[in-house]
């Protein structure tokens, strides 16, 4: 098992690339079943959820694979399969993606339920709800869900009872080909969405409205293939730049997606660090000082992001004074809190808020990853322990965070991977 082992309490200083987005790069993968034409994806980051995405466009014939360092060539002009197998969709929840294009192209669909996971039961309701109000016929069995429809899917008006992000990019992919418009209402506002939804428009789909609530989608009998780049991701960006604050260092990061950035960025200039921006570039620097608590609730964008809660709390962990951090999307996301104790912090949870009371410093110990996003959290809580921290079960921060390690190190950390049984 893959370990991470890092000696903490230097300050961050430096540049970080930040890599492309992993949440714009899985719908825009599974987009790629629209069309039996070539599509390109470039600035894709090599990481674990991207190999399953491609795993699972391969499983239904599509030829799938990296071409070049950070570059995808997905051809779908042979799928010959149209079922997406349990034994995949359950290392992936994001597999679910290729629901609303299947159908929409082939007529019929079958994926595995997704089940729960660690942050939470995640049902897929949404998803089924928007297909349905397309015309589909949907049917649960054995663990399976299986989605059809004689002929086109039809425009209709898709009314969510929840911004649900993946279920507003399976609508919007079905949509693209349905036969006549459709409206979906309540659609989730993400900046992933507006990067699908761009690439859609470029593969010759009429949409209008997508980054608001109400968007509009007027179907096409077919979509043509396509070259687009990702977005950098903003959680990878945001994730290091509340490293950078927690630390007391100085970081600089290039992917130019400050604006994407406004909630967080807004929070750690509360913490005490300056952020500034050049260009691309957004600098933040502590000035060696120690933050100050900031309370944080998560919401939908243009909010701070669930994906940046376990970070935030982190930071909170070593900072003066207390503070309140309220998940409000996903009801089982504090188990990173635990973890953090085990490092000397101070926090306490009812399940949706925690509690924190600031310590000067943490000390290293052995803690173990239990999602993405609170791996990321636990590498922050070991750069500024004092001390040896040993962070387990790392396999779940390669779903997310491209060359972590050799980030990290370039800018002063001491931290390496190793194995052990
Ligand atoms: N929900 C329903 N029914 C549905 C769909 C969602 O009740 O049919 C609920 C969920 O249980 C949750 C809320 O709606 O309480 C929002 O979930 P959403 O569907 O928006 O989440 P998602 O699409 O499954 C994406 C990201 C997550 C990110 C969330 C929220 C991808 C591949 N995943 O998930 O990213 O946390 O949106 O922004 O885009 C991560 O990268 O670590 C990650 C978990």
């Amino acid at each position: 098992m893959e370990k991470l082992r890092i000696q903490g309490g230097r300050p961050l200083h430096g540049h970080i690339p930040i890599s492309g987005a992993k949440n714009a790069s899985l719908p825009m993968l599974a987009a790629a079943l629209l069309t039996a034409e070539p599509v390109r994806v470039s600035n894709v980051p090599r990481l674990r959820d991207v190999h399953t995405m491609l795993a699972v466009l391969q499983s239904l014939g599509a030829s799938a694979a990296f071409c070049g360092d950070n570059e995808v060539l997905v051809r779908s002009n042979s799928i010959n399969n149209l079922k997406a197998p349990y034994e995949l969709v359950k290392t992936m929840r994001a597999s679910f993606l290729v629901l609303g294009p299947l159908l929409a192209r082939f007529q019929f669909v079958e994926v595995s339920l997704p089940g729960g996971c660690a942050i939470g039961t995640r049902p897929i309701d949404q998803h089924l709800k928007a297909l349905s109000a397309l015309g589909a016929t949907i049917e649960l069995k054995e663990g399976y869900v299986t989605a059809q429809i004689d002929g086109r899917l039809r425009g209709s008006l898709i009314d969510m009872d929840i911004a649900t992000v993946t279920g507003t990019q399976n609508a919007l992919m079905a949509a693209t080909l349905a036969d006549g418009e459709s409206t979906i209402v309540n659609a989730a506002r993400e900046p992933e969405i507006v990067a699908l939804a761009n690439m859609l428009i470029d593969m010759g789909a009429d949409i209008k409205g997508a980054g608001t609530d109400v968007i509009h989608v007027a179907g096409k009998e077919s979509l043509h293939g396509c070259t687009a780049t990702l977005m950098p991701d903003r959680i990878e960006a945001g994730t290091f730049l509340i490293a950078g604050a927690a630390t007391r260092g100085c970081i600089t990061i290039n992917g130019g997606c400050h604006d994407l950035l406004d909630a967080p960025i807004a929070k750690l200039r509360q913490s005490g660090a300056e952020v500034s921006f050049d260009g691309d570039y957004i600098q933040i620097d502590t000035h060696g000082k120690q933050p100050q608590a900031v309370d944080i609730r998560t919401a939908t964008y243009p909010g701070i992001p669930t994906d940046l809660q376990a970070q935030f709390l982190a930071l909170n962990c070593v900072a003066r004074g207390t503070s309140r951090v309220t998940e409000t999307i996903f009801e089982n996301r504090f188990m990173h809190v635990p973890e953090l104790a085990r490092l000397g912090a101070s926090i306490e949870s009812d399940g949706t808020t925690a509690t924190i009371r600031g310590v000067p410093q943490l000390h290293g110990a052995n803690i173990m990853a239990t999602d993405l996003r609170a791996s990321s959290c636990l590498v922050i809580g070991g750069l500024v322990a004092e001390g040896e921290t040993i962070v387990d079960r790392v396999y779940h921060l390669d779903r997310g965070y491209e060359h972590i390690e050799a980030k990290l190190t370039a800018v002063g950390a001491d931290i390496h991977r190793f194995n052990e049984q």
